[in-house]
């Protein structure tokens, strides 16, 4: 059963360590970066910050290949800086958390360099080693026809010992063998260890993957452009892998105050999401699931029949519903727009061009008024938006370095930049926009990944100045969530849609014993009619005098205090 936790009413912001703030000028975000900006966080309300991993890495894929889990890379700064980062970040009743890798680490990592060398190394079961196949001409082909997510085949060919490993990211991200309970234990003192250093909890990376298909079988799924079968059911969310969770609660976990939320993504439905994060699972205290991440916002316009960009606000509704009241009193959620991994959500459900602040803060107050734990997304606050880029070499995510030139083979350049600009990852990977000076103010020198040049419009220092920036609604939000006299109910309070089957309208109420509090979101650019109540208004996008009735604008979002009944 539910008991309350601090991290329940805590606000989240996740920092992207690599282009948040540059403070020695080489181009790259660090940890000295990030500590510079703590009083701007405080001051945004937050009281817990997500840090993406900063442990020594090649970057392959920007710090999710780990080298070494002990210490940080020297892009980043040093151990000294996250020790000092945690106790300024105290300090102000922050709280830390920390990205966990525990599917994989770097190729050059020293287990997998022993475990490469030979079959009969100590540490050859670390990782997943298996033989080809040999078909009828003698070539070698992988073990089977499972697909990774970053590149081609699931297994990548290693010379030394003549056998391939499994890698379901890239080829430079072997996975670890869960199956291995000396691997696991290594695992666990990884977490201690950063525990002990005074973070406050981890966010458990790819989480989903730790246990795979053991009989190894080809999927029947029929092939994809790279020749292998995109069954992701061949390693996520399969039974084995909550054994390792509970015994991760059990050894780890359990022995801390510690917060912990693990990222599950695509299909993993109610069932599992209760494995990871039901109070009584012995599992994660909490599990991002990516649902609404993925288009909710493309329709087939009859007229082209070509796809176009509108937010299906029904599904986003069910979407949102179907976790709320599946994990309602057995579990509790986080809730975001967007991370890392996903486009931003201005460019995505709202309109950056004509409607950027009424948009802006009115996926905020959604946000910010759901159950659940809110995670913002550095940037989200002032409503960053995607990429504008025009040369298909500003793109540098390791999933599109290693799909564009298939891409390219089957599609035009003009739709692939289009696709690229609509779901890359690097959409929400750009310098943060601390002002109008060049690079967006994130360095003095050119950024490791390119900023976007509407810097000069949207940025922190502008929205500070302003009074009723998307930043200062985000002040404002938090400030409710976490210290009005709406808090308890805004944390804790139940959750019921209201009209659900409205078009353009996403409308809820949280309720307890004492209050009732209506959130009303209109998704649309236009006018919208919606049965507004009788009621005091609590916040508004629109300055406005408010009446019942009244038709919303676009992208107007009231939240009003209902008469209790
Ligand atoms: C998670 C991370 C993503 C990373 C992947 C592999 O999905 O969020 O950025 O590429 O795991 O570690
Ligand atoms: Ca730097």
């Amino acid at each position: 059963c539910m008991k309350r936790k601090w991290w329940m009413s805590a606000v989240g912001y996740q920092i992207y360590p690599r282009t948040y703030f540059d403070s020695n000028n080489d181009g790259i975000g660090d940890l000295k970066g990030i500590i510079q900006k703590l009083d701007y966080i405080h001051e945004l309300g937050v009281n817990l910050i997500w840090i993406g991993p900063f442990y020594k890495s090649p970057m392959d894929d920007n710090g999710y290949d780990v080298s070494d889990f002990f210490d940080v890379d020297p892009v980043f700064g040093t151990l000294d800086d996250a020790r000092q980062l945690i106790a300024e970040a105290h300090k102000r009743d922050i709280k830390v958390v920390l990205d966990l890798v525990l599917n994989h680490t770097s190729d050059e990592h020293a287990w997998f360099m022993e475990s490469r060398s030979s079959v009969d190394n100590p540490k050859r079961d670390y990782y997943i080693w298996q033989k080809g196949k040999v078909d009828q001409d003698g070539t070698l082909l992988p073990p089977n026809n499972w697909g990774s997510f970053f590149e081609g085949s699931a297994w990548n060919y290693d010379e030394q010992t003549n056998e391939y490993y499994m890698k379901i990211f890239s080829n430079k991200m072997p996975d670890l063998n869960w199956d291995n309970p000396k691997l696991r234990e290594e695992m666990y003192h990884v977490a201690r260890y950063w525990l002990d250093l005074g973070v406050d909890g981890f966010r458990v990376d790819a989480i989903a993957h730790l246990a795979r298909d053991l009989s190894f079988e080809d999927s029947p799924l029929p092939l994809t452009i790279h020749g292998v079968a995109p069954d992701w059911s061949k390693f996520s969310n399969r039974p084995e892998l909550f054994t390792y969770i509970n015994e991760f609660h059990d050894k780890v976990l359990s022995q801390y105050d510690c917060m912990t939320v693990g990222e599950v993504g695509g299909g993993a439905k109610l069932e599992a999401g209760l494995g990871y994060a039901a109070y009584d699972a012995r599992a994660f205290n909490m599990a991002f699931n990516f649902d609404h991440c993925w288009e909710v916002n493309r329709v087939l316009d009859p007229e082209t029949n070509k796809m176009k960009n509108v937010t299906r606000v029904k599904d986003l509704k069910r979407i949102f519903n179907y976790w709320i009241e599946g994990m309602n009193q057995k579990g509790w959620l986080p809730q975001y727009w967007l991370n890392h991994d996903h486009p931003r959500v201005i460019s995505q459900y709202g309109d950056p061009v004509h409607y950027h602040r009424e948009s802006g803060s009115m996926l905020g107050s959604v946000l910010l008024t759901l159950p659940g734990t809110p995670f913002i997304y550095n940037g989200e606050e002032i409503g960053m938006t995607n990429v504008d880029y025009t040369d298909v070499n500003d793109f540098n995510d390791v999933w599109v370095k290693n799909n564009v030139k298939k891409l390219l083979e089957h599609d035009t350049m003009e739709n692939v930049m289009d696709q690229l600009r609509r779901t890359s990852r690097d959409n929400a990977r750009t310098p943060m926009q601390w002002s109008s000076a060049p690079y967006a103010g994130f360095s003095k020198v050119k950024p490791v990944q390119k900023e976007i040049s509407n810097y000069t419009e949207i940025n922190v220092e502008k929205q500070l100045s302003e009074s009723n920036s998307i930043l200062k609604a985000y002040q404002k939000l938090i400030h409710l969530r976490r210290f009005s006299e709406y808090s308890d109910v805004l944390v804790f309070g139940q959750f019921e849609l209201v009209q659900a089957e409205h078009e353009d309208v996403f409308a809820y109420d949280r309720y307890n014993e004492n209050k009732r509090v209506r959130i009303i979101a209109n998704f649309r650019p236009f006018t919208v009619k919606f049965d507004t109540p009788e009621g005091k208004i609590i916040f508004t996008n629109y300055e406005r005098d408010y009446s019942v009735g009244l038709e919303l604008k676009p992208f107007e979002v009231i939240i009003i205090e209902l008469k209790h009944d």
